[in-house]
């Protein structure tokens, strides 16, 4: 695989992470229920293009980022969230997460964001390794906070400064 390029996410980019984030459906990081058909388009009001980075190899769209605000309110402008992080199977291990997750901190923090948060769920180590090294810090545990495949699992925040 060539070296991805990371670039802001179009309308077009739709069928594409589609498929991919059905792709990458595990209990290890979701805590909805696997997606069924008929499926909905990836982009809609709550989730626009605006808010995603992809990277894009040659032979097409391997992962993506999504960037937004934990809530609407103009006391918490200064926050930006994780929202979706995500990177195909067969691309893993070189690079793309980590590329990804560094043009998403700089994405929050030319938006004038000075914290990135996320949650990441505690038994996804691959994930909090990747944060961890990247120097996000844990705040906050929230235990056995979703029951997924019949096992209870801690929610886990995380956050880096960004200012
Ligand atoms: C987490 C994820 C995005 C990482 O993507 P990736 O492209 O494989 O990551 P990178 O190759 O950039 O690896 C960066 C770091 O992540 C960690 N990491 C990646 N895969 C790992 C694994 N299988 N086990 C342990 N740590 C791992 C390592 O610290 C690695 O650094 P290193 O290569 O210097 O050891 C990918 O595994 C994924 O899409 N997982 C499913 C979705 C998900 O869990 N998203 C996060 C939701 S909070």
């Amino acid at each position: 695989m060539d070296v991805p390029q990371i670039r802001p996410a179009v309308r077009s980019d739709d069928d594409a992470l589609s498929v991919l984030d059905r792709a990458v459906w595990s209990t290890l990081h979701a805590v909805t229920p696997r997606p069924e058909p008929p499926y909905g388009l990836f982009f809609d009001e709550r989730h626009p293009p605006g808010e995603f980075l992809v990277a894009e190899a040659a032979e097409g769209v391997v992962g993506y980022i999504r960037i937004g605000r934990p809530t609407p309110l103009v006391s918490n402008a200064h926050v930006r969230q994780i929202q979706g992080l995500a990177v195909q199977e067969r691309a893993r291990g070189r690079g793309v997460g980590r590329a990804l997750l560094r043009a998403g901190a700089l994405h929050a923090r030319n938006q004038g964001a000075r914290r990135l948060t996320l949650r990441v769920l505690g038994h996804n180590t691959a994930a909090r390794q990747l944060y961890a090294s990247e120097g996000f810090v844990v705040e906050g545990v929230a235990r056995e906070e979703f029951l997924l495949d019949g096992a209870y699992v801690d929610d886990v925040f995380m956050a880096l400064p960004l200012a």
